[in-house]
C-alpha cells in the first residue's frame, strides 16, 4: 500500500493533502490500476473509496492484494460509464489515468458523479519522457501503456496544455482550483505532470 498518493513519478511534492478532508467521505479513483491509491485513502484516511479500472489484470491484482479493505470496493469497467450511472461522491481523484480518456467524455461524467460542491483532483502528464510538451488543441496523441509482465500497449493519450484543461473544466461544469506543474527532481529528465483540482460548480 502506499504511504501517500504520488501525484507525480518522484516520490516527492503534493501528497494524499490534495484531496482535502475525505473522512468519512465517498470516493471515486478512476483508474486505480493495482489499488495502492485507493487503499491508502481508505485505510488511512477513512474514506470509503470505490476504485474503477477498466484492466482485468490491474484489477485482479488489486483485489488480490487489497480486496479485503474496510470502506475499499473495487469495480472493473469503463470509469465514464460507471461515473454517468454512480451515486454522487464527495471527490473524485485519478493518477494518471484521465490522459488516456477523451477529455469530453470523461468530464461530463465525472461532473455527474460528483455533488455540487464535491472536488475532482487528478494528475496527467505535462511532458512526456521524450521531452514533447503539451498539445496546444484538445487531440490526443499515439503512446504506449507499459504493464508488468506485458508487452506495451498502444494507446492515445491526450497530453494537453493547462489553458485547454481549464477551458474544459469550465465548459463541463467545473471551476478550477489551481493547475500545478510537478517537475522531475532530477534536471536531465524531461517528464513534467500537471496537479490539477476544481470543484463542481453545478447547481
Ligand atoms: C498509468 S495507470 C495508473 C494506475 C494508478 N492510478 C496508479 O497510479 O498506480 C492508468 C490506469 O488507467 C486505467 N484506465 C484507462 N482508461 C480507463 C477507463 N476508461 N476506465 C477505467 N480505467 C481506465 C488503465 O487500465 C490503467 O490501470
Amino acid at each position: 500500500m502506499a504511504d501517500s498518493i504520488d501525484w507525480g513519478f518522484w516520490g516527492e511534492g503534493p501528497g494524499t493533502e490534495a484531496l482535502g478532508e475525505v473522512s468519512g467521505k465517498r470516493v471515486l479513483d478512476i483508474g486505480c490500476g493495482t489499488g495502492r491509491y485507493a487503499a491508502h485513502v481508505a485505510r488511512a484516511c477513512g474514506a470509503q473509496v470505490d476504485a474503477i479500472d477498466s484492466s482485468a489484470t490491474q484489477l485482479r491484482r488489486a483485489l488480490g492484494q487489497y480486496g479485503n479493505t474496510h470502506g475499499l470496493s473495487f469495480v472493473h469497467g469503463d470509469a465514464v460509464e460507471y461515473a454517468r450511472a454512480g451515486a454522487p461522491y464527495d471527490v473524485v481523484y485519478s493518477v494518471h489515468a484521465l490522459g488516456y480518456i477523451d477529455p469530453d467524455r470523461s468530464l461530463p461524467a465525472i461532473r455527474d458523479a460528483l455533488r455540487t460542491g464535491g472536488r475532482l483532483v487528478f494528475s496527467v502528464l505535462h511532458t512526456d519522457a521524450d521531452g514533447a510538451g503539451p498539445s496546444e488543441t484538445v487531440r490526443p496523441r499515439r503512446a504506449e501503456v507499459r504493464l508488468r509482465d506485458h508487452t506495451p500497449l498502444p494507446v492515445h493519450m491526450w497530453v494537453i496544455a493547462p489553458s485547454l484543461w481549464e477551458e474544459l473544466l469550465v465548459r463541463h461544469g467545473f471551476d478550477v482550483e489551481g493547475i500545478e506543474i510537478l517537475a522531475a527532481p532530477d534536471a536531465g529528465n524531461p517528464v513534467r505532470c500537471q496537479l490539477i483540482s476544481g470543484v463542481c460548480s453545478r447547481p
